[in-house]
């Protein structure tokens, strides 16, 4: 049976293919959806894929779910949000941080994440791809904690 995974999309990338398309990309969120779900598939993954602009939905999201690995892309809360960094902080899965720009390379506001802290690990600046890696990543994290529990 494929491994669930959960990716959320954090406040305005609802508007992604419009919104500051030389920063974000002229991709639409529905557009990356499908093909997050498609290369899910082929990793033997199953993703359910969630973007709000509310900071309590996107905790509720975070601590309510049953996938085994969480992909969270928390746009502008990534500088801000304590609540979120704690929510992820709070459950067993392990998480993959991404961003579409690399926020390493932007305004001195964009370069500090509270997310980091609390993440396997950060992929930032690939655009759309940085998805399509953090789904590679996913798939190879949790075989290696399948490996571990099967020894
Ligand atoms: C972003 C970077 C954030 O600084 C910004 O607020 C976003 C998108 C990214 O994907 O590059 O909304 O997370």
């Amino acid at each position: 049976m494929s491994k669930k995974i959960l990716v959320v999309h954090g406040p305005n990338l609802h508007l992604l293919g419009q919104r500051e398309p030389n920063i974000y990309g002229k991709t639409t969120l529905e557009d990356i959806n499908k093909k997050i779900s498609a290369k899910a598939k082929k990793a033997g993954l199953d993703a359910d894929t969630y973007q709000s602009n509310q900071e309590g939905q996107i905790i509720d999201k975070i601590t309510q779910t049953n996938s085994e690995l969480i992909i969270i892309n928390p746009a502008a809360y990534t500088h801000t949000s304590i609540a979120i960094r704690d929510a992820l902080a709070a459950i067993e899965q392990p998480v993959i941080e991404v961003h579409l720009s690399n926020i390493y390379k932007r305004e001195e506001f964009r370069k500090k994440s509270l997310i980091s802290g609390v993440a396997t690990g950060t992929i930032s600046g690939f655009g759309e791809n940085s998805y399509y890696l953090a789904v590679q990543a996913a798939a190879v994290l949790l075989n290696k904690i399948n490996e571990k529990k099967n020894k």
